[in-house]
């Protein structure tokens, strides 16, 4: 049985509504998995919403209603805005279902068993916004806490504290000697310069349910409820288990009831896709977790940065946000992927403009990848009546470049560059039409030969084109593949060679893919 490649991202608070950085992050992940299965890898992807927590109880306290329902609400806009995006998701997990309460469980009572756990009373500084401890490591310069953390109250509990400061000498070397376990390098960097400066803090996973009941109790002590942050990372083992992942239900040694699939093998995950807000916790706390459960690290935690708008942080109370349901019911699904895998890089921080948007709207899908081929197919029914003519191979080389260069990248993640390789032949391509001017050999008789050669290029250049969009454009690759005539899928990476279209075969109807909008 071989190991599907498994691929998640972080699973979304149920609060609010999804934004720019929710929706990015969910199309690299989806990009991702669309690009192992195009390469013929089977693949896995796993997405979907954090539930409990404090401020989950609380939006739903302020709404007059059960956490459960409030969360069962919302959780039908987050299903409907992951198919919004296309998204090809295999399973979407919710932290209040059964099948993930019983793993946590399980991990819990395991670890407990085991030791890991001891009670503590502290007192000390609290936010409940981000429902975690602080220290005084944790103030600024002046003294004060960052806003980030809201309220922050002072406060006495006893709770159950996981045993985190033994571990932190093996994590390091692990991740000196596993250098790609944190990309990109400077995310590893800081981890590391993290681990090594400072002494790790046990971690309380305990909230008394006098004080927070929205959680997962301790299967051990009912007058507990698990840390949100405890319980969330577990959705990355508990869906596996769902499915019936020997790994992950061996280290659980089936104290809950899913059955083993011989067909599934998905522990441990290739990539869990994240925000950098939130490497410590994939980073150090998960793999100790993991350790402690007895299963194997995830491959890699693939940290990307944040979304800016105007230069300015995204944010509902400023009325500084992009909402992607408006930007793509406006200009479409793909140009809404376009923009955000083209315009940012996997790491660095990314700004939103609505002007930056347009012009890359404008310049390189309507002007770029539309024209051509709208303009090459419209040629090949005007001139041969839609019949594809012989085989020629000016284009052949161009097309084979950005096809290696696109499979290489795909391989390593490099989206952005993979996308900046398709279009160098979409330029050439457009090149090809200015300098063969097809409309011109259309007109003298003896030119024909030479226009069934250009017209062969142009036209087996799109259906390339469609293929390496792929993974990235789903719906236009699709539709390039139907104005083609072609009935089949452009989804499989091994189809980009050249001369995938038969002398003979006669196209569809071409239809422009991204129309020209009129400045507003
Ligand atoms: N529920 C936790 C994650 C638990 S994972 C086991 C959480 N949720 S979140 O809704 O606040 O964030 C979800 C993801 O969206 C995170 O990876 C976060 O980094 C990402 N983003 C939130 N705002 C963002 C931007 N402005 N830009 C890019 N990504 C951002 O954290």
């Amino acid at each position: 049985m071989n190991k599907q490649f498994f691929i998640t991202t972080a699973i979304d608070y149920v609060n609010g509504q999804p934004h720019l950085g929710h929706a990015y992050e969910k199309i690299v992940a989806d990009v991702i998995a669309r690009s192992r299965r195009s390469l013929g890898q089977e693949t896995f992807f796993l997405t979907g919403l954090d539930e409990h927590g404090q401020k989950i109880q609380q939006a739903a306290q302020a709404e007059g209603k059960s956490p459960q329902a409030y969360c069962d609400e919302l959780a039908v806009d987050w299903k409907a805005f992951a198919k919004k995006l296309e998204l090809t998701n295999d399973d979407f997990v919710r932290t209040t279902e059964p099948r993930h309460k019983e793993v946590v469980q399980a991990i819990l009572t395991k670890l407990h068993a085991a030791g890991q756990f001891y009670r503590k009373t502290y007192r000390g500084f609290y936010s409940t916004k981000e429902e975690t401890f602080l220290t005084d490591k944790d103030r600024r310069p002046d003294g004060t806490f960052d806003p980030a953390y809201g309220e922050v109250i002072e406060l006495e509990e006893n709770n159950y504290w996981f045993k985190l400061r033994e571990q932190q000498q093996w994590l390091i070397d692990y991740l000196e000697k596993n250098p790609s376990f944190v990309a990109p390098d400077h995310r590893r960097n800081e981890v590391l310069g993290f681990l090594k400066n400072n002494e790790l803090e046990d971690l309380c996973i305990s909230r008394p349910a006098a004080r927070l009941n929205w959680g997962i109790p301790l299967p051990f002590d009912k007058d507990f409820v698990t840390y949100v942050w405890f319980d969330a990372l577990v959705n990355y083992i508990s869906i596996p288990a769902a499915h019936g992942d020997a790994t992950v239900l061996s280290a659980l040694k089936n104290s809950q009831p899913s059955t083993l699939n011989p067909q599934l093998s998905l522990w441990p995950a290739d990539i869990h896709v994240v925000g950098k807000d939130i490497v410590k916790f994939h980073a150090v706390f998960w793999p100790i977790m993991l350790k402690a459960m007895g299963l194997p690290l995830p491959k890699q935690i693939l940290v990307h940065g944040w979304w800016q708008k105007d230069g300015a942080k995204i944010s509902k109370s400023t009325g500084n946000i992009v909402d992607p349901i408006a930007v793509i019911d406006e200009w479409g699904l793909d140009a809404f992927r376009f923009y955000v895998l083209r315009e940012l890089d996997i790491g660095p921080d990314g700004n939103w403009t609505d002007a930056g948007f347009k012009s890359r709207y404008q310049a390189e899908l309507a002007n770029g990848l539309g024209n051509l081929i709208n303009r090459s197919l419209s040629m090949l029914k005007r001139y041969r009546n839609g019949v594809v003519p012989a085989k020629h191979d000016e284009l052949a080389a161009a097309a084979a470049k950005a096809a290696d260069e696109t499979r290489a990248l795909l391989k390593q993640n490099q989206l952005q560059s993979a996308l900046q390789s398709i279009w160098g032949l979409v330029t050439r391509a457009n090149q090809y039409v200015d300098q063969t001017k097809p409309f011109s050999l259309a007109k003298d008789p003896a030119q024909a030969r030479r226009l069934d050669e250009v017209l062969y290029n142009l036209t087996e250049t799109c259906r390339v084109l469609a293929v390496l969009l792929w993974s990235f454009l789903p719906g236009t690759a699709v539709k390039i593949y139907a104005q083609l005539g072609l009935t089949s899928a452009p989804d499989k990476l091994d189809n980009v060679t050249w001369g995938g279209l038969p002398a003979g075969h006669k196209i569809g109807e071409p239809a422009p893919l991204f129309p020209r909008k009129e400045e507003r």
